[in-house]
């Protein structure tokens, strides 16, 4: 058994057992060798602000003030694997070893405040090379970066475009896909160097691995392609590259879109088979978000909405399980801890709008939790707070 299911298993049977001792909100969460002081994480969000795939002054100070506000996890944007595999040009990367120095810097001040560094590992595939939200791109609608303002080709398991405003991709052939699998084992590599406790392979919306693995984008008829095992096929190696170098006793998270919402698509029946096979393989954490594999598909969004996704999961995969997506309230994260739906929370937007929300949800929860407030902060603010 690992240490990541027996924290897990240990985790369902106190809150199936003994509601005073399940887990909540504050209470530390232990994957293999790390210990997050809380369950709440920093989403990984991009920042656009980025050349040639640098982390700048600015992302110290994003991620930095956020582990100040008392996460347990910070984890830094999708980081592309090579340059292409950016989604916008300003994008963050970890393709070169020049990436580490900054990067060492974040995750060093990350730690000294007690939060756990963590990063997105990512490959954009067919929605790379476009333009940022701010200048026009929108995760329904990608609007292409001409080669002439810094756009790349792109490649995916199939040569189909996105939507009518992006490039077409590349049709990945199997050596191609092999090299690719080979990026993601040296950004693993760098990840580590640059002192990442926690890795999360992205897997979801749409990009690169989700468009394997989602029947909505993969047309190939190779290995690659066609069946559920053949369509996996790729996250599976890539995860097999990654835990070949990732430390052995750091947690290695996945993030999924665990359903794409539309018939004929990815279920999250296929999450939970995903998750148990991804598991075998060495991931001990499935974040679940979900959608984006094609532009014109829509689907009700609310508080909460993904959470029921990261308890299925958890329930019948058996592995620990992070729930993402419109949680912003103390008391909504708690009861997702608390009755066991999740092992912890990551907030995205909320996190932009407070980056002391953690503090926040302590003061809300305080006389129900008995948390002291003061102690998610560092003592420069607390003793004159
Ligand atoms: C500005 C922004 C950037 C994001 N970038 C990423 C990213 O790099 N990787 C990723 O997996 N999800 C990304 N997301 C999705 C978030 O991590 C999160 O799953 C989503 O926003 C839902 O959580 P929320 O309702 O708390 O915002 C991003 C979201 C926002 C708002």
């Amino acid at each position: 058994m690992t240490q990541a299911q027996s924290t897990q298993d240990q985790n369902s049977a106190e809150s199936a057992t003994n509601k005073s001792t399940a887990p909540n909100l504050f209470s530390p969460l232990t994957i293999k060798s790390i210990t997050l002081r809380n369950r709440i994480g920093v989403s990984p969000m991009c920042q656009y602000h980025s050349v040639d795939g640098f982390a700048e002054d600015w992302h110290l100070v994003h991620l930095g003030s956020r582990a100040v506000g008392g996460a347990g996890l910070v984890c830094v944007e999708a980081s592309a694997v090579e340059p292409r595999g950016r989604i916008c040009p300003d994008d963050l990367g970890i393709y070169k070893d020049e990436h580490i120095t900054m990067l060492k810097k974040i995750t060093g001040f990350i730690e000294q405040h007690g939060a756990v560094p963590a990063i997105q590992i990512a490959h954009a595939g067919r929605k790379g090379s476009t333009k940022n939200p701010w200048r026009g791109g929108n995760r329904h609608q990608k609007q292409d970066v001409p080669d002439s303002e810094g756009g790349y080709d792109i490649v995916a398991p199939s040569a189909v475009a996105f939507n009518e405003g992006s490039r077409v991709p590349h049709e990945l052939t199997i050596d191609e896909i092999k090299e690719i699998q080979l990026k993601f084992r040296d950004a693993a590599i760098r990840a580590q160097k640059a002192g990442f406790k926690w890795l999360e392979i992205h897997g979801a919306h749409g990009y690169l691995i989700h468009s394997f693995y989602s029947p909505l984008a993969n047309f190939r008829k190779d290995e690659y392609g066609g069946s559920f095992e053949n369509r996996i096929r790729f996250f599976v190696e890539v995860v097999d590259q990654v835990r070949a170098v990732w430390p052995q006793d750091l947690p290695l998270a996945a993030r999924f879109s665990t359903t794409d919402w539309v018939e004929g698509g990815w279920t999250v029946d296929d999450s939970v088979k995903l998750a148990k096979i991804l598991k075998e393989h060495g991931v001990d954490l499935i974040d679940c978000s979900s959608g984006n594999i094609r532009s014109g598909d829509r689907y009700q969004m609310g508080p909460g909405y993904q959470v029921p996704l990261a308890q299925k999961v958890r329930a019948e995969a058996n592995i620990a399980t992070a729930a993402v997506g419109m949680i912003t309230e103390p008391h909504q994260a708690n009861e997702i801890i608390a009755s066991g739906k999740a092992d912890m929370v990551l907030l995205a937007r909320e996190f932009m709008r407070d980056a002391y929300w953690p503090y926040h949800a302590a003061q809300a929860l305080a006389g129900e939790l008995g948390v002291e407030p003061k102690t998610v902060l560092p003592p420069n603010y607390t003793y004159a707070i």
